[in-house]
C-alpha cells in the first residue's frame, strides 16, 4: 500500500489543503484526537487552522491532541521547547482544552515511566485519527532517526549530528539538546491516518527514498508504506527526485 501523493504549487497550497483535512474531521468528529508536529513545516498549516477558527468554521473545544516529540531537559517554559512552540504557534489562538493537548515531559526523570504514562494516554484516548508528520533530510518522523524499529515505541532516543544542526535554527545561539522522546514509528503507525508535509528541495532526497525505495529502518518515514491511509503532500521542489509525472 503506498502513500497518497499530492505535489502542490507552494507551502501556501500545502495548508490549505493540509488544513482542509483537519478541519474535515473536526467537523465531522468534534472529539477527534489529532497528532501534531512541530518544526517549520506546519507553521503555514496552523496559521491556516486559526483562520478557519476565527471565521467560526472549525471548534477545537472537544478534540484532544498528542505531540510526536519533546527535547530531554527543556522545561516548558523554553522558548525552543515544543510545548512552548505548540502554545504559542497553535493552542494560545483556538479554544482547544489545555488539560486535553499532550506533549512528552522533556523533564520527566524517568524517561522510561513517561513514555510509559504517553502511550497509555494515547490508548486512553481511543488512538489518534490523523497524525501530522514533518519529514527530516535524513528521512526521519518525529524524532526517530535512522536506524529506529518499525516496531519501536515512545522511548528517549539520541539525535543526529545533522538533526541538531537542522534545528539550531530554532535556539537563538544556545545548545540543541542530545536527547528527545518521542512517540515510535510503532506508535505512529497505530494513527488511523497519516498526513506527512514536506517542502522545498533540502526534502527532494527524503520523499524520493520514503516513496520509491523498499520499507527500511534506514528511512525511518518509509515505514509510512505499510500504513493503509497514508498521504504525502509536498512541493514540487521536494517532489523533485522522484520518478514518473509530478
Ligand atoms: C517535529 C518532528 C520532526 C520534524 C522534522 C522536519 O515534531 O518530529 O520530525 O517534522 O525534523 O522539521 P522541519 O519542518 O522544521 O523541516
Amino acid at each position: 500500500m503506498s502513500p497518497r501523493l499530492i505535489v502542490l504549487d507552494d507551502a501556501a497550497a500545502i495548508a490549505r489543503h493540509v488544513a482542509a483535512m483537519f478541519a474535515g474531521l473536526l467537523t465531522d468528529r468534534p472529539n477527534a484526537v489529532l497528532g501534531l508536529a512541530t518544526g517549520g513545516t506546519p507553521v503555514p498549516i496552523y496559521q491556516a487552522l486559526i483562520a478557519r477558527h476565527r471565521a467560526g468554521e472549525i471548534s477545537f473545544r472537544d478534540a484532544a491532541s498528542f505531540n510526536l516529540d519533546e527535547y530531554v531537559g527543556l522545561p516548558r517554559t523554553h522558548p525552543a521547547s515544543f510545548a512552548y512552540f505548540m502554545a504559542t504557534t497553535l493552542f494560545d489562538h483556538v479554544d482547544i482544552t489545555p488539560s486535553r493537548t499532550h506533549i512528552p515531559d522533556g523533564m520527566a526523570t524517568d524517561a522510561e515511566a513517561e513514555s510509559a504514562r504517553y502511550e497509555a494516554a494515547i490508548a486512553k484516548a481511543g488512538g489518534i485519527d490523523l497524525q501530522l508528520l514533518g519529514i527530516g533530510a535524513n528521512g526521519h518522523v518525529g524524532f526517530n532517526e535512522p536506524g529506529s524499529a518499525f516496531a519501536s515505541r515512545t522511548r528517549k532516543v539520541t539525535l543526529t549530528a545533522s538533526t541538531r544542526a537542522a534545528n539550531r535554527r530554532f535556539f537563538a545561539g544556545g545548545e540543541v539538546p542530545e536527547q528527545a522522546l518521542t512517540m515510535g514509528i510503532g506508535t505512529i503507525l497505530e494513527a488511523r491516518a497519516l498526513v506527512l508535509v514536506a517542502t522545498g528541495a533540502g526534502k527532494a532526497e527524503a520523499i524520493a527514498r520514503m516513496l520509491q525505495a523498499p520499507p527500511s529502518p534506514d528511512c525511518p518515514a518509509s515505514a509510512l508504506q505499510l500504513h493503509p491511509d497514508a498521504t504525502v503532500v509536498c512541493d514540487r521542489e521536494a517532489a523533485r527526485l522522484l520518478d514518473g509525472p509530478a
